[in-house]
């Protein structure tokens, strides 16, 4: 423990979920899903209401996920039409844009649906129709936001691709969902510099295999290179279609958006979320989890290009009627104050992000936390990795003050939604765990290679999900089988998470990292063979081998083991470009911290990398290698030890 620790949070007073209630209502989720679900089902609009709830089968054999399968309903009318009645002129989203000197804008629910209205319009001008993948590639501006909405108006399914990846990750999302259309802006500020989004498209477009549009949002006003026929500004047609645009009925199953994420297999998956059971349980983990009351203002700093920004800036928020900030920036520009500033600004009263964001602004003081004025907060939250107790500390009490229950929200791309978090009104904090898993969720520890599940307290393994909850991905976009080998395979008939984590003696849940090859990069989950890939893919590389390393800001680092062509010399400036290509292949989220050379790399006879080896030469621990003397050759590993002494 720091010194830092001033006071532990109480339980907020007054929440959504005290202890007594969270212990019934969790029970009551376990004991009959069909009965819980069916009456949360309740809290969003169907068109026709669902007559079954619950049909899920994790195995083995047949794997199927369907929730609310008969009924019918609309994401965009519960997220904006819904509530014109009573909120209309409340605030929806308040834009916060990249320089602290622009206006923020305030966006109202009738403004939102005008806005959204006509994008949906827009987007059936250029003939997309329900079913179309339509790819979304757009700063955090407002317009994101709309474009998502639009998509579930008309029933298109949306494919968000982070604005930081690559024209070629960017070609292969596209490709990998057949996008009939990209929707992009001419640039992107981000911490004062401009990324050149449309020409990132331009570069991207040589790549699509198939006929796509390109619709560009203006948002710099910077010139872009054009092709005609393909490429259309937004401001064209949205100066002549109408604002109108009736809701398509769209079955709870039919998918809703498909995000893309790593693995720890070739090339990132499809992930498919549905439209009744994920707007469910965003909305609720939303209310609950953050205890959102109605007028609280609620920050989620992610992008929406990732899951976090789906879930808890876009669809769980806007369900709920809430007021939602979306931030263009980055937490250090124009200084390390700019989350603060905007607390203060915009009198947040929820505030939600990633440890490392945490930690890099630790690393700047104090100060520029303690001269804004953070009496609006009433909770923070946590998600995208284990956060560490210092960081923990830092947070409870330069920014929560000792005031703020801070959420630790345990979940996944796969997940939907939250699924293992303390709730503020209800549990007794520990700094770095999950703690409690959400209403239906029912976590099992495993012993990793028998399998068999380890019961009581005290006990660590990997972890898995025992039972479906509505917020569950359905399917791998293209490739069920996928699907059913990534997650229902190793451990069969239940939902293998990746990760490792301990219950304590307390029946607390603590996650502990990935157990397989994803890792864990400033929040962002990286295939290590990802990276692998894009570096053997250089001329000079022969063979390549990534794994994580402790870091102290990005929790994870990139560490490279990298064999050269016979006729390569090892130098420092390649070292430099092949980090750059590295760069260029996936997105400067992928840019290696340290690449090692290896003339060999520690194999088994039949030739499987022993990564765990790799790890530690990493780790800089070489006490423990373990047992090596199955290598097809035991002298690499005395060669890489002595190389890492000069990294
Ligand atoms: C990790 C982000 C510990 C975990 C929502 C998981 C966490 C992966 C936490 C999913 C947390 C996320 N504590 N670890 N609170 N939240 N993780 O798909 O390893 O980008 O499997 O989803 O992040 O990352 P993803």
């Amino acid at each position: 423990m720091t010194t830092d620790t001033q006071t532990r949070p109480s339980l907020l007073p007054d929440a959504h979920v005290d202890a007594a209630r969270y212990d019934q209502m969790y029970a009551a989720s376990i004991a009959d899903p069909d009965a819980f679900w069916g009456e949360q089902g309740k809290r969003i609009d169907w068109i026709k209401p669902y007559t079954k709830v619950k049909n899920t089968s994790f195995g083995p054999g047949d794997v199927h996920i369907k929730w609310y399968e008969d009924g019918t309903l609309n994401v965009a009318a519960n997220c904006i039409d819904r509530h014109l009645a009573t909120r209309g002129d409340q605030t929806a989203i308040i834009f916060e844009p990249d320089e602290p000197t622009d206006p923020a804008q305030h966006i109202t629910y009738n403004q939102l649906a005008e806005n959204v209205g006509r994008f949906a319009n827009v987007l059936k001008e250029l003939g997309v129709r329900k079913g179309d993948r339509v790819v979304i590639y757009l700063p955090m501006i407002p317009e994101a936001a709309y474009a998502m909405l639009a998509c579930a108006r008309i029933g298109a399914v949306h494919s968000i691709v982070f604005a930081g990846f690559s024209p070629d990750a960017l070609a292969a999302r596209m490709n990998g969902c057949e996008a009939k259309l990209v929707i992009t802006s001419d640039g992107a500020p981000r911490g004062g510099r401009v990324t050149e989004l449309k020409d990132n498209v331009n570069k991207a477009m040589l790549h699509v295999t198939h006929d796509a549009k390109c619709l560009v949002v203006k948002r710099t006003g910077q010139q872009v290179a054009w092709v005609q026929d393909r490429d259309v500004w937004y401001d064209d047609i949205a100066a002549r279609v109408s604002s109108d645009c009736p809701p398509e009925e769209m079955n709870a199953e039919d998918p809703l958006f498909i995000l893309y994420t790593s693995g720890s297999t070739g090339q990132p998956k499809g992930v498919v979320h549905t439209t009744g059971g994920y707007l469910v349980y965003a909305s609720l983990t939303h209310q609950m989890t953050f205890d959102y009351k109605d007028g609280d203002i609620f920050w989620c700093t992610a992008d929406v290009g990732w899951v976090t920004g789906h879930s808890y800036i876009v669809y769980g928020p806007l369900a709920n009627g809430a007021i939602t900030l979306m931030f263009e920036g980055v937490p250090t520009y124009p200084d390390a104050g700019r989350f603060w500033a905007v607390c203060e600004k915009h009198k947040v009263n929820q505030f939600y992000t990633a440890p490392t964001a945490i930690r890099a602004l630790m690393g700047k003081g104090p100060d520029y936390v303690n001269k804004y004025d953070l009496s609006s907060l009433k909770l923070l939250g946590s998600v995208g990795e284990p956060i560490n107790p210092e960081a923990w500390n830092w947070y409870n009490t330069h920014v929560g003050k000792g005031r703020c229950p801070i959420v630790d929200t345990w979940w996944q791309t796969e997940t939907g939604g939250h699924m293992m978090t303390p709730l503020p009104g209800a549990h007794e904090l520990k700094p770095g765990a999950a703690q409690k898993p959400f209403f239906g969720v029912k976590p099992l520890v495993l012993e990793p290679t028998s399998g068999e599940v380890i019961e009581g307290n005290g006990v660590e393994g990997v972890l898995v999900l025992a039972d479906s909850w509505p917020g569950q991905m359905r399917t791998v976009w293209g490739d069920h089988d996928r699907f059913v080998k990534t997650y229902f395979s190793d451990y069969k008939g239940y939902y293998f998470s990746g990760d490792g984590c301990r219950r304590d003696a307390d029946g607390d849940y603590w996650i502990t990292g990935r157990v397989d090859d994803v890792i864990n990069v400033s929040g962002h989950r990286m295939g290590t063979a990802e990276v692998e890939s894009a570096l053997v893919a250089h001329e000079a590389v022969s063979e390549a081998a990534v794994v994580g390393y402790p870091h102290p800001i990005k929790g994870q680092g990139i560490y490279c083991y990298v064999t050269l062509m016979a006729d390569e010399t090892p130098t420092d400036e390649l070292k430099k470009k092949l980090s750059d290509w590295v760069r260029e292949e996936i997105g400067p989220i992928a840019k290696p911290d340290v690449i090692q050379w290896a003339p060999g790399l520690p194999k088994t006879r039949s030739g499987k990398i022993m990564r765990r080896i790799l790890r530690k030469i990493a780790e800089n621990d070489f006490g423990s290698l373990g047992d090596t003397s199955t290598l097809a050759d035991p002298s690499v590993v005395d060669e890489l030890i002595a190389n890492r002494a000069k990294q």
